[in-house]
Formats: structure tokens, sequence, C-alpha cells
């Protein structure tokens, strides 16, 4: 799958550096050549002759020892790769990329480089939620930097929540996307998939019974075709796609928010269903029988309309805005107004009266609308809808 490929692996200094040295080894097996570069912090963490014995190759470690003509000299060796990779980026090399330093050999390098670059974010939570980790993280991605993870657990530090690094399999189907040729390489899409949970207290919610099986499905085959695709993604039964920067989020309205930060997008496809009321009167605490009877009366509020609002954006919409339409009469008519009541260029529209099966099953049979028409398609497996979905986003984005 790797082979032939170079990747200059960056390595800066953080706990998760010690997962960096399978990292290694798991795309060695794959073919590739690894190039370790490690910062100061880093040789705290990983040993520069671990890294180098796993890697085969020599350990670049020092900015100015690249300077000597017979070496190669920074820009070369920032270039002569595939890929760069920095696992862990840790909060303070990622702040020196959003804003361009170049005081080691480690941010010399990812200045320097015209190669794309991929991150795997690694910190305490509270770092990783910190405003300005935030705002490099949101100039990285415009840079055209390339996030896997970082993922939800326990941390070293003994606190819980954002920040872990990606586990290596992650990783590396996320190297594998990045370096996967195909029509939809250098575009970022966004794809959103799942129900969304609307709390009614801190322990109920109102849900739906999606899967995210299609909204995955569509993710997969997107990335297979070369692109970055950002998977934001409510409570879905069905694991998120490998090689996908995965967002979680629970209600709609962090749904909107987490699309909005993943922008700017060449293209955006919503496959979510998103919970249209939120509960307005939802409860501080967890709500009690009061002994008399007594039902508790729910309040509902509108939802944002997630695909009206970045279809109708007047500046940073993505080129393309395809949005999906579950409906179980008058399909066509239906959709076509959908389209343009949304504002979006496509909608995905299929039929789910019940006699279909199609809810919740493994086929779907759509109807692609768009400004030149309708489209049938015959009935598939959702893989194969996803298949040719991906295939026309990127006809249409080429
Ligand atoms: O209006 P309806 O729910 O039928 O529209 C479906 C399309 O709109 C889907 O693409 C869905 O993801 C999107 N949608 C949204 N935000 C909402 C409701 C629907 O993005 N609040």
């Amino acid at each position: 799958m790797l082979s032939g490929k170079r990747i200059l692996l960056i390595v800066a200094g953080g706990i998760a550096a010690y997962k960096t040295l399978d990292l290694i080894r798991r795309l060695r097996e794959r073919g590739a050549a690894v190039i370790p570069v490690v910062t100061r912090a880093a040789e705290q963490f990983v040993t520069p002759l671990s890294l180098s014995a796993l890697a085969g190759e020599k350990v670049y470690r020092d900015l100015f020892d690249l300077t000597d003509e017979a070496e190669m000299g920074h820009i070369q060796l920032s270039r002569a790769a595939d890929l760069v990779v920095v696992a862990p980026a840790t909060a303070d090399l990622m702040a020196k990329m959003a804003g361009g330093h170049a005081d080691d050999l480690a941010s010399t390098l990812l200045l320097a480089t015209d190669t794309p670059v991929l991150v795997a974010p690694a910190m305490n939570v509270r770092m990783w939620q910190h405003p300005a980790t935030r705002r490099n993280a949101e100039a990285l991605r415009s840079d055209g930097v390339r996030f896997v993870g970082p993922n939800d657990g326990d941390m070293a530090c003994g606190e819980y929540g954002p920040g872990r690094m990606t586990e290596v399999p992650e990783i590396v189907a996320a190297i594998e996307a990045a370096l996967a040729g195909g029509p939809l390489r250098g575009k970022r899409i966004v794809v959103t998939s799942g129900p969304t949970h609307e709390p009614i207290d801190p322990v109920r919610y109102i849900a739906n019974r999606s899967s995210g099986a299609q909204g995955a499905a569509v993710a997969r085959a997107l990335a297979g075709l070369g692109a970055g695709v950002v998977f934001v993604s409510g409570p879905a039964a069905v694991p998120p796609p490998a090689g996908t920067e995965v967002v979680r989020v629970e209600t709609a309205r962090q749904m909107l928010e987490a699309v909005e930060a993943a922008l700017p997008a060449d293209a955006a496809v919503f496959a979510a269903a998103v919970a249209d009321w939120r509960v307005a009167n939802a409860a501080g605490q967890k709500m009690k029988k009061d002994g008399a009877g007594a039902a508790p009366a729910l309040e509902f509020a509108e939802n944002p309309d997630i695909l009206a609002t970045v279809a109708g954006l007047a500046e940073g919409r993505p080129r393309l805005v395809v949005g999906f339409a579950a409906e179980t009469e008058e399909i066509e008519a239906n959709a076509r107004a959908k389209r343009e009541r949304k504002g979006c260029d496509w909608i995905v529209a299929n039929d789910v009266s019940e006699a279909t099966g199609i809810m919740g099953g493994a086929e779907n049979e759509v109807m692609l609308i768009s400004a030149e028409g309708a489209e049938t398609w015959p009935r598939l497996s959702k893989d194969e809808v996803a298949r040719r979905l991906a295939q026309r986003i990127a006809e249409a984005l080429a």
C-alpha cells in the first residue's frame, strides 16, 4: 500500500511519542521509508537510537548539522518526501507551525516544505481546548494541513477528554488516505452523519433511528478518491471511517458549530439526520416524578438547519453543497422543492416508505436531483451509492 513512499516523520516532545515507535514499524511493514526528525523535547521521551533502529535511517536532530554541504540541506530534506507526518504534534509545535516560526529543525522543515502535511495532535485536554490552540488548529486547517485526531480518552496526566493521540492503526489509515492518488487529492470535504441527541435533562435525550451507515460510506468513498474528509458525526451506531478527521458531536447546535469550524471546504455533504427540534426547557438536573402523577411538559425550539445555513453562506460557501432527503411520497417533487428551499446544489433523495425496506437496510435506491434535473439510480448497496456519489462529486470539482 505504501511501497516506494517516503515519509518524513517529525516527532515532537510528548508522552505519546512512545506510540511513534510502533507507527514506524507499521509504516515500514507497508513498504514506506520513514525518515525521523526529533525536536529537543522529543528526545526526553524517545531516544534517537530507538527511532533510528526501527526506521533503519539516520535520525535528524539539529538544524546546524544540515548546513554542512556534504549533508542533505534542510530544504532538500523537507521536500524529498511524499508526506510530512507530525506525530505527536504538541501544542507548542502547532503554535510554531501556525505562526510560521523556524527556530529549530522541525519547525524549519515544516516551513520549508511543499509536500502535504498530516498532524496527529497529542496534548492535555485543557491545552487542546484552549482558545489559542483552537485558533492555531483552525489556521493550520485553512493552510491545508490535514489532521488525524486527537481522540477522547484517559490521559497520562490523569485527566479525561480530547487530546489523546490517535491510535497507530488510525494514523496509518490517515497516512494511506493522504497518499492515495485519486481525483479528489488535495480537496477538502465536510460530511455530516448519524443522528443528533437533544437532551431533556442530564441523563435523557431525544434521538432518531439513523445508523449513520450511508454517511460513513460516503465519507469512506470520498477519502478513497483522495479527499481530505472531515467527518462530523452524531452518536452513530457504525464506527467512523478510517482515514478521515472525525469530529464527534451530540446536538444539532454542536454539529453546526463543528461544520462551521471545519470550513473552508471544497464540498460539503449533509447526510446526518439532524433533529428538527431541541428541548427548550431541558432541565439542569435529572427530572423526578412528583408523586402526584403529573408528567413534565416539554417545550421545543427549532434547531438550526445546517445544510441551509452552509448553502446560504455569502462568503466561504463550499463550491458544491449536497443534501439528502428521505421522503415517503412524491419523492421527486418534494426533493426538487427541498433543493430550492435549502439552496443546495444537489439532493440525494430516497423513498423510505416502509415497503422499500431501505430504512436500516444495506441497500438504497436514490434519485440525484440537480439543476439539470433528476436522475434515477438503480437499487444498489449503500456502499455503491456512496462510490457513485463520490465519483460524481469528483467530476463536479474537477
Ligand atoms: O429538511 P430535511 O430534514 O428533510 O432535510 C434533509 C437534509 O437537510 C439532509 O441533508 C440533512 O442532513 C439536512 N439537515 C440539516 N440540518 C437540519 C435538518 C436537516 O443539515 N437541522
